[in-house]
């Protein structure tokens, strides 16, 4: 059985991991929560690149085949450092994934002499750090169809968002104020653009994010990983096996912590569970 090892700053990553769930069967999922040091977001980048590289010891501790780097503030900030420890066991980050996606949404979407803003919406840490800007402005220079139109990159850090999706408050009348509230400043300039959401937690507020921003289309990075993760040389694009289960180990760092309606998540997930 193939093992993947998953690691996020808390409950954020079982987004990530409930899109693995659906695409890929038989594999053994090995699913880190460091609830002990959430947010993540909050922290400067030698914090959650030393928390980042301790998870992922700890993942590799179970012999795990492959470490996907779920948190996107540690993917922006921890990459490298956890690959260099992980050597030569592969680890995928969210970002890479993320800003394809998002580049695929433009499809259909060029026009003209439009603008069409990339509107980034993650943790002020992953903000501060670029490194959606830098992977966008890449792919964008090495692609000639894009190098044609202008689509300026936005980020807007949306702090407050964790803690309120923690919470439990995913459709309360507060959680779609503060979106809106967010999203405000970039709606008024533009009519349209994408949306990605480049936070663990946002994929459980993909229709708050939808109803805030109408016009625009919203990206969930979540699905954007698992298909890069089935698309990669570990599983040649196809799913291991189609009737297997799967199985997933849980382990948080402070398991007190974790949301009730978390705990209900991985509860009802229809696989087979080994806490
Ligand atoms: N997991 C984090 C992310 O995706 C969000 C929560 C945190 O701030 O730790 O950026």
């Amino acid at each position: 059985m193939v093992k993947i090892g998953i690691f996020d700053s808390g409950i954020g990553g079982i987004t990530v991991l409930t899109e693995l769930c659906k695409r890929l069967k038989g594999v053994s999922y090995f699913y880190l929560g460091d609830t002990a040091h959430l947010p993540y977001g909050a922290k400067s980048p030698s914090q959650v690149q030393k928390l980042s590289v301790e998870c992922a010891q700890v993942l590799k501790k179970k012999k795990v085949d492959a470490l996907i780097v779920a948190c996107n503030t540690a993917s922006s900030l921890a990459l490298e450092a956890v690959r260099a420890m992980m050597h030569p066991i592969p680890v995928f980050g969210v970002v890479h994934p993320g800003v394809q996606a998002a580049l695929s949404a433009l499809e259909g979407m060029k026009s003209g002499d439009f603008e069409i803003p990339l509107l980034v919406l993650a943790t002020r840490a992953t903000t501060r750090s670029q490194a959606y800007a830098l992977a966008f402005e890449k792919e964008i220079r090495f692609c000639p169809q894009l190098k044609l139109g202008r689509f300026p990159v936005l980020e807007q850090p949306c702090s407050v968002l964790v803690p309120l999706i923690e919470e439990g408050w995913i459709d309360h009348p507060v959680l779609h104020q503060t979106v809106a509230e967010y999203v405000r400043p970039h709606l008024m300039r533009y009519s349209t653009g994408v949306a990605l959401l480049a936070c663990t937690h946002y994929p459980w507020i993909h229709s708050a994010f939808e109803k805030a921003l109408p016009g625009w289309r919203i990206v969930n990075s979540a699905q954007a990983v698992a298909q890069s993760l089935v698309q990669s040389d570990l599983f040649g694009g196809s799913i291991v096996s189609e009737n297997d289960q799967n199985q997933i180990e849980w382990s948080f760092t402070d398991p007190d912590v974790v949301p009730e309606f978390a705990k209900q998540i991985i509860y009802n997930q229809p696989f087979s569970l080994c806490l």
